[in-house]
């Protein structure tokens, strides 16, 4: 057995998280290191996404979520933008038949419609492609970021109060959560951040209230199977308490 087998041996099935969510960082730095320009690291990138995708769904994980583009990454120079853009025309358009083949179905996170119209067509095509299928949902998170959605959840609960469709009284966590654009989906248990970066970034600041958070400083391009293994079971030896203490959970 190589060390991905044997790491893989040692995950529990049966205490899976339902939903990890990837802060995937360090392609830029990876390139450099190689000597090569920025995209080469975007586009090795990719190969990354590939890998750990196929791995998410084979374990039975129910949401996978990847941070591929942000709201604040507008402001990279422009022609990165345009080739980041570009890489994921390809990519979804060439990923469509893994997808298919590995039973994902396809979401998106984020403000879709600052996309140029050519990727948001690819986006939704796969997303109605894939619409039917049961196994993994793969969620992208693109032009997205945390507070542009908590603005934009604000401003469409101040809509509905105003319409008298909702009562001041009845805004709870639900009625918030109903309101983002993750709505219907769990809360991610891990987190995960590569590139040895120690921050969130903006990213699902609502939903990763309680999520365990794990970061290494493998540079996205270099994460491996194995490497996603070993968080998955980095997590699996935590102990959630959500404010109890330990005595508690142990009765349970
Ligand atoms: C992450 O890699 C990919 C995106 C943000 C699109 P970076 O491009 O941020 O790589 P570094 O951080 O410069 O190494
Ligand atoms: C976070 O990475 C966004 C994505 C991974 C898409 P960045 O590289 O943009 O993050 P900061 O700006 O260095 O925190
Ligand atoms: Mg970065």
């Amino acid at each position: 057995m190589d060390n991905e087998q044997i790491a893989k041996t040692k995950i529990d099935r049966e205490r899976m998280p339902r939903h990890v969510a990837i802060i995937m960082d360090g392609n830029g730095r990876w390139a450099k290191q190689h000597g090569l320009a920025r995209m080469f690291g975007h586009r090795q990138g990719v190969e990354t996404v590939h890998r750990i995708t196929e791995a998410a769904a084979e374990l039975g994980i129910r949401y996978l979520t990847l941070y591929a583009f942000s709201t604040e990454n507008w402001n990279r120079p422009q022609q990165e933008v345009d080739a980041l853009m570009e890489l994921l025309v390809d990519t979804i358009a060439k990923e469509t038949p893994t997808l298919m083949k590995n039973n994902i179905r396809l979401l998106t996170i984020g403000d879709l419609e600052r996309l140029p119209k050519s990727a948001q067509d690819k986006f939704r095509l796969c997303m109605e492609q894939t619409a039917a299928n049961t196994g993994l949902r793969l969620v992208i998170a693109l032009s997205y970021s945390a507070r542009w959605e908590m603005i934009r959840a604000t401003q469409q609960i101040a809509r509905e109060v105003q319409s008298g469709t909702l009562r001041t009284e009845d805004i709870d966590e639900a009625a918030i959560a109903d309101r983002l654009t993750t709505h219907g989906m769990p809360d991610p248990d891990l987190l995960i951040r590569t590139s040895g970066e120690l921050r969130i970034s903006n990213f699902l600041l609502w939903q990763c209230a309680y999520s365990e958070l794990y970061f290494t400083s493998c540079l996205w391009p270099d994460f491996t199977v194995e490497e996603f293994y070993k968080a998955l079971i980095d997590y699996q030896g935590r102990e959630r308490r959500f404010g109890k203490i330990s005595e508690q959970l142990k009765t349970i």
